[in-house]
């Protein structure tokens, strides 16, 4: 479709936005006005897009979310891309792909470094650079098993957590993280934490506030609905402290007898529990995309004792800050990306590898540099076609820096 425009959405397009969305996904459910009202006042002046065609009708619309997410155990500004659809009888002409290059364009603006999504449609997001990361993963365990942990609670108590708590459960969600190295989480903010905790929409308790300092070392989100309990959120600072919140979430095992959990897929529960969760996981992919390589490498964590520097070349029309022949160096779990020429030297002869590229340094695309950040090996990237040049020692070097293994615990 020619003469497609994309703009900053105002309150006066919510209404074809709206029609759009419900001619994607169906009208909304109950409670779906006050969500939308959200969504309004989470996105309205400059992170929601709309595109229009020549006579200025919208037909099609994205946002962008406003999230922080560990890498490393350090967090990032993070754009999750949410909330893109295109009006039924202007699709298949290219409105969602001039979308998506705007919200890559718009995340670079407004300082996040990364984005991440859950794709419907995988092929338009590849097409704007970004691949899979990861998954979120819901495990399901056995409650009774669950219910045991709190044997080890050593006499730690637990109490229902109130509105005044939701700033607590934000410091210890981003402690946690940090604590173990975690790529991929999001911290929710304290607002929504409160909000839920104000609606009482899930339940939640604190543990620890007893002990030492009487500020809680963890806390419990969970719901129950049918016969299971689903956590959504568990978060301790200390063995005692995880087996009390386990035990009251498996406390009620004879008439819940199944405990789902997103969370972590190397929750240390999983080393705790006197048995194996059940055989059935479902696990839901997730794409991600390095919006602004040099703040993201400089904000992200490394391993403490990795020390490793290699130069790489990125081609990437779509996101122009990630373009060019990068040297990035980890030391002493500090990461620096310094780019040493403007531009990949095949930057103009498609996405990557072919004629004019120096085979020594190793090459990716957009795709191919979001694989990486997620944690693909580099030897599992050349059966991709998304690594070209390079060596086995810059391989082992790439590899190095970038492991990680990423997951996400919350839908968007
Ligand atoms: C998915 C959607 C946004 C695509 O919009 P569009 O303007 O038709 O997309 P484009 O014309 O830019 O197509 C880009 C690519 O997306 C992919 N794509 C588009 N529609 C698709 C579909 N229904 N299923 C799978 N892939 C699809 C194709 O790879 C397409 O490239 P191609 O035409 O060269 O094969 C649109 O069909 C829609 O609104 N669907 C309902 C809501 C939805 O699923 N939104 C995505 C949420 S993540």
């Amino acid at each position: 479709m020619t003469d497609l425009r994309t703009r900053d959405a105002t309150r006066d397009d919510l209404a074809a936005v709206l029609r759009i969305r419900n001619r994607s996904f169906g009208p909304l459910g109950i409670g779906g006005t006050d969500w939308w009202d959200r969504v309004a006042a989470e996105t309205l002046g400059g992170r929601m897009v709309v595109v229009t065609d020549g006579d200025g009708a919208v037909v099609g619309a994205g946002r962008i979310r406003p999230f922080e997410q560990a890498w490393g155990g350090r967090h990032l500004s993070m754009g999750g891309v949410a909330g893109v659809y295109v009006e039924p009888s202007a699709r298949g002409r290219g409105v969602a792909t001039t979308l998506t290059r705007a919200l890559v364009a718009r995340m670079g603006e407004l300082g996040d470094v990364v984005s991440c999504l859950f794709p419907t449609a995988p092929a338009l997001y590849r097409r704007s650079g970004y691949e899979v990361g990861g998954v979120q993963s819901r495990t399901t365990f056995p409650s009774h098993l669950v219910r045991a942990l709190g044997s080890a609670a050593d006499g730690r108590r637990v109490r229902p957590a109130t509105p005044e708590d939701a700033d607590t459960l934000t410091v210890l969600t981003r402690t946690a993280q940090a604590r173990h190295g975690q790529s991929g989480p999001m911290v929710p903010r304290a607002e929504v934490f409160r909000r839920m905790l104000e609606e009482q929409t899930l339940i939640t308790y604190v543990a620890g506030h007893d002990a030492g300092s009487g500020e809680p070392t963890g806390f419990v989100v969970y719901d129950l609905s049918g016969e299971a309990a689903t956590v959504e959120h568990l978060v301790a600072a200390d063995a005692a402290t995880a087996a009390a919140l386990w035990g009251v979430v498996g406390s009620g095992s004879s008439a819940v007898p199944t405990v789902h959990t997103y969370l972590d897929p190397r929750d240390p529960v999983m080393l705790a529990l006197a048995g194996l969760p059940e055989a059935s996981v479902t696990q839901v992919p997730w794409m991600a995309r390095v919006i602004d390589l040099a703040p993201a490498f400089a904000g992200r964590g490394f391993a403490t004792h990795t020390s490793a520097a290699v130069e790489l070349d990125v081609a990437d029309p779509d996101a122009p800050a990630n373009a060019g022949r990068w040297r990035l160096a980890v030391d002493g779990g500090s990461g620096t990306a310094t780019r040493v020429a403007e531009a990949a030297p095949d930057a103009s002869g498609g996405a990557m590898g072919s004629g004019g590229a120096d085979a020594s340094v190793s090459c990716v695309d957009a795709r191919g540099l979001a694989a990486l950040w997620c944690g693909w090996s580099a030897s599992r990237l050349r059966l991709a076609g998304l690594l070209d040049g390079g060596s086995p020692d810059t391989d082992a070097a790439l590899d190095a820096i970038f492991a990680a293994t990423p997951y996400i615990t919350e839908y968007f």
